[in-house]
């Protein structure tokens, strides 16, 4: 029960969250979710439940918004227009779908196009309600490019609310989560964990200016009911199991989608590579043959990153793990391959840096494995089921944190933050220069 323990920490600050925690006590009593009522559109607010922007195609001229809402709410239209201009454009109609496990709860979902790259927007539910910005994404890298990485995103709302406030003033132009998201396992009587997911999302991951920041997000094992797909007897490829098995995880992000892994493409400067761990299917077969044709098409991509859960070079875990040993079977081999400089890894509650590897042995045109997954979790112990030292780690701490990623042309620069705002690593490290 850590999300009742959460609660019973720092008072609530207003009514919403007192009701949200009202919420969680009927789920507890009653399992599945009553619908949500405050807050939901019907108090002529607009305000939304939930607010999450992602990309499903180009993110230079693309958006994907999905807002959530609750029981008897009249159909919410988007309006839209560029900072500055004066006119406002109507949006799509949503696409409308059911939150999983909650009733009278839906998922609306546009996709505005034809946007201009570099460009603010600014966008609103609803006549009189808040207005909120995005940005698309810059055709180049004239001017430098920001993502905040990690993973691990929420054992207690007030650790993720916690990193949220320190990432945000850095202003990345999106997160990148490499799996295990509300830690809702997939089950329905867990549901609440995604109300208040997405209800710190949006109340934390907004800026100064009102902009909403994207997210991209893999699955890990905690999206997942048992965890991986090797668990479920009832396992069967494709969406009908990843649907009922991973429910908030499909339904909740609009991209990869089906069938859990994909690749988000910047222009010719910046791939994202979202992997799948084994959690909603294999890692071995047609996404171990999709990786390869993959990077292969972007080897003149000058930053191409694999995002995945289980980390081939773990910190915590005993590296002979199963996935891990997969990972380093069929997709570390790979990279090293098509060139990739940079993988992100999670899932072991630390903060690590390896060092180059290639062919299994460092080497110093390596790949450097970054991670693993300490968003908003509590941590856990370097080495702690390592039968031996670990040799491929070069930096491991137990500091939540995250990744700030900085592309500027060719050059990338990662330096990772604690949650309490502390510098805690910096990749390359500076050269110490002669005086
Ligand atoms: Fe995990």
């Amino acid at each position: 029960m850590t999300w009742t323990k959460s609660h019973s920490g720092p008072r609530p600050d207003s009514p919403r969250q007192i009701i949200g925690t009202l919420i969680v006590v009927l789920a507890l009593l009653f399992g599945p979710l009553a619908a949500p009522q405050p807050g939901s559109g019907q108090d002529g607010s607009g305000a939304p439940l939930g607010l999450l922007l992602t990309w499903q195609r180009d993110p230079l001229t693309t958006m994907t918004i999905d807002w959530h809402t609750g029981s008897n709410t009249t159909a919410q239209e988007l309006r839209y227009r560029r900072v500055g201009a004066a006119e406002w454009l109507e949006g799509p109609s949503p696409d409308r779908s059911p939150f999983p496990h909650v009733e009278e709860t839906f998922i609306h979902r546009i996709e505005l196009t034809d946007l201009e790259p570099g460009t603010e927007y600014e966008f609103r539910l609803a006549e009189g309600g808040r207005t909120y910005r995005f940005r698309t994404m810059p055709a180049d890298l004239r001017s430098p490019v920001r993502f905040a990485s990690g993973g691990d995103v929420r054992h207690e709302r007030e650790m993720m609310e916690r990193m949220n406030r320190v990432v945000v003033p850095y202003d990345p132009d999106f997160i990148l989560w490499a799996g295990d998201l509300a830690y809702a396992d997939g089950l329905p009587e867990r549901a609440y964990r995604w109300v208040d997911f997405l209800d710190v999302m949006m109340r934390s991951l907004v800026t100064s200016e009102g902009r909403a920041i994207p997210v991209l997000a893999a699955p890990g094992n905690h999206e997942v009911r048992g965890g991986f797909h090797r668990n479920s007897e009832a396992y069967a490829p494709g969406p009908e199991w990843q649907r009922e098995f991973a429910p908030y995880y499909f339904a909740l992000l609009a991209f990869p989608g089906h069938p859990g892994y994909g690749v988000l493409d910047f222009a010719d400067y910046l791939s994202i590579l979202l992997l799948d761990t084994d959690h909603t299917g294999p890692i071995e077969g047609a996404q171990t043959e999709w990786l390869r044709s993959t990077l292969e098409a972007r080897t003149e991509v000058p930053h191409v990153f694999p995002a995945y859960h289980v980390p081939a070079y773990p910190s915590v875990r005993n590296p002979q793990g199963g996935v891990s040993t997969r990972v380093r079977e069929l997709w570390t081999p790979l990279f090293d391959e098509f060139g990739v400089r940079v993988a992100f890894e999670a899932h072991d509650h630390t903060f690590k840096r390896t060092h180059p590897i290639r062919g299994g042995a460092v080497h110093p045109a390596g790949v450097v494995y970054m991670g693993d997954g300490a968003w908003g979790v509590r941590n856990r112990v370097i080495g702690a089921s390592h039968p031996e030292p670990a040799w491929y780690l070069d930096r491991a701490l137990t500091d939540r944190h995250f990744s700030l990623v900085t592309l500027h042309g060719p050059h990338l620069h990662i330096l990772t933050v604690n949650e309490d705002g502390r510098v805690i690593d910096e990749y390359p490290e500076a050269p110490t220069l002669p005086r």
